[in-house]
């Protein structure tokens, strides 16, 4: 793949606490990356400006919030999330079909009236924090969590979602139930010249995810971390554009 690709597939979760870190890290790294992550943290301290401030400097926002209510309530959300322009948002695929259909007519009639692109909208299936024993003892689900994922993900594909968010394990069963139009969107990325996995248990280097079917990787802590942010993340792409 072609650095330019790969840029356009690089996604840094900014899980930064303030308005002026995370402009002074998309300024940095605006050439390298091109869709910036914003989630609960850097969306409840400073809320929408985090868009606006992303968006002016020529970022795209994946608005990482996870809806997860009635149906109602999360197409309001997603309304607003056109409103400001993200290029990416996310729902929980649990929160079903109808919640799911919701979140993408309300996201589709407000493009439409905007005049502005329709955002990718991603499920989430299953919180990488939870495992065969929490879904069977506390969540009384009773499926192995390989197939409830892949259950979810199918259902969100039916209901008209883009694609998900997947850990690295669950790349190649979602492609296979999914197919290959289907966006598969993947954290717990780890670059070969690191050893420090922080608290992502099974992790895939840029190049393993690409190879394995990923469309974007989420890259967090190896680039906000480093010494030199920019340099880190040229890294990342040299290593994806090996795919
Ligand atoms: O620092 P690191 O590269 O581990 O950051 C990964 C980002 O992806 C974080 O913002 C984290 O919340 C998010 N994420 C994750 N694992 C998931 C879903 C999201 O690490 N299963």
């Amino acid at each position: 793949m072609k650095i330019e690709e790969a840029k356009k597939r690089l996604c840094l979760a900014l899980d930064v606490d303030s308005l002026s870190d995370a402009t002074r890290l998309v300024e940095t790294l605006k050439d390298k990356v091109t869709i910036f992550k914003i989630g609960f943290q850097l969306f409840t301290k400073e809320g929408p400006e985090a868009v606006r401030a992303v968006r002016s400097i020529g970022g795209r926002v994946f608005l990482d919030l996870k809806y997860h209510d009635i149906p109602n309530t999360v197409a309001a959300a997603a309304r607003e999330a056109v409103n400001m322009g993200v290029f990416m948002f996310n729902v929980h695929a649990s929160g079903g079909a109808e919640m799911m259909r919701a979140a993408v007519e309300a996201a589709t009639q407000q493009s439409q009236k905007n005049g502005t692109p329709m955002p990718i909208i991603l499920a989430v299936t299953v919180l990488t924090s939870l495992n065969n024993e929490i879904l069977a003892n506390e969540l009384n689900v009773n499926t192995n969590l390989k197939d409830h994922v892949t259950h979810l993900a199918v259902l969100a594909k039916a209901s008209g979602l883009n694609g998900v968010v997947a850990s690295p394990k669950e790349i190649t069963t979602i492609r296979e139930h999914c197919g290959h139009g289907f966006t598969i969107l993947t954290p717990g990325i780890r670059p070969p010249w690191t050893n420090d996995a922080d608290d992502q248990k099974r992790t895939l280097t840029p190049a393993q995810a690409i190879r394995l079917g990923a469309d974007y990787i989420v890259v967090g802590r190896p680039i906000l971390k480093a010494d030199d942010p920019a340099a880190a993340a040229d890294k990342i792409l040299n290593d994806m554009s090996s795919q």
